[in-house]
């Protein structure tokens, strides 16, 4: 088995080698004078099975072509079963038609995926599990929100999660009760207008409590500092943030911590723009061995 970094891994692919006893390389790449990319993986590869890791949380078009190239070329080197995991799936928050002459963005990305020679794809941490069916071979989500929550609770102490809206609430409160501390959550609506938040449903009082909002990814930071926010005025402690996947757009690290987050921990499934990285290469790669097992 080889696994292939093919532009942006973050790490995961060297860890998932060390833990499955496979070989890590990374293609070469470059970027020709008028913007398009390169590829190439100096190795022979016939006959091997090949891993490629892809991250997709910045860049994302030519991140996702890269993967694609990345695919088509040890397809056509030889190689004898090409498996994909995407760190950060770009894309997969258009999952469905919103409204009318809309494309369903993930479903095309997906498709092409498998197209470009890619049999079995992991994504860890995809926005829906269901739209892994949009992929036509085998497919599978990796989890490690509660490895990020673990280790952020280890650091901070914190004795309560907060999830940021009522969607995360059941996973929250699974992996509370799975840390055996408290949970709440707050109700978050974003206007469909302008994209500005505001709060239903807000916090218990928790003073002197230490808190941690989790999350399954932070984008602009909006969601989290209106945690944050909250969490402070209703007398915790301190306040943390860990997320899967930090995309951190723009001010958004500024915005969470001028609300007065402590921490901001984040999963290596993205670069870590300057949040603390919790490294999930070793549930990555135990997943891996299921998804490829047989
Ligand atoms: C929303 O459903 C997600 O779980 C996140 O809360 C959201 O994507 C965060 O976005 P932002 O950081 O832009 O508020």
């Amino acid at each position: 088995m080889i696994v292939a970094g093919v532009t942006a891994d973050y790490g995961i692919g060297s860890g998932v080698a060390d833990r499955l006893g496979a070989e890590y390389c990374r293609f070469f790449s470059k970027v020709f004078p008028d913007g398009e990319s390169y590829l190439r993986l100096e190795r022979e590869m016939k006959g091997d099975d090949v891993l490629l890791v892809q991250g997709m949380d910045s860049n994302q078009d030519k991140r996702l072509f890269e993967m694609l190239m990345a695919a088509d070329a040890v397809t056509n080197a030889g190689a004898n079963n090409v498996y994909g995991l995407i760190t950060y799936m770009a894309y997969a928050r258009q999952d469905r038609t919103f409204g009318p002459g809309e494309p369903i963005s993930a479903r095309v990305a997906l498709r092409a995926l498998h197209d470009a020679g890619i049999s079995r794809l992991a994504v860890i941490e995809p926005h829906k599990e269901e739209e892994l069916s949009y992929f036509k071979g085998r497919s599978m989500p990796i989890e490690v929100l509660g490895s990020v929550a673990r280790e952020a609770v280890r650091i901070t102490g914190a004795e309560k999660l907060i999830a940021p809206d009522y969607g995360s609430s059941p996973r929250v409160k699974k992996i509370a009760e799975d840390l055996g501390i408290e949970w709440d959550y707050i109700e978050k609506k974003r206007s469909r207008d302008d994209g500005s938040l505001s709060m239903g449903k807000g916090l218990e009082r928790i003073d002197g409590v230490k808190a941690l909002v989790l999350d399954d990814m932070i984008s602009t930071g909006g969601t989290a500092a209106l945690a944050v926010g909250e969490a402070i005025s209703k007398g915790a402690a301190s306040v943390s943030v860990a997320a899967a996947h930090m995309l951190l757009v723009g001010n958004a690290y500024e915005k969470i911590k001028n609300a007065g987050a402590n921490h901001i921990f984040g999963s290596n499934s993205t670069g870590s723009k300057g949040c603390e990285t919790v490294d999930v290469s070793h549930e990555t790669a135990d997943a891996l061995s299921r998804l490829m097992g047989d």
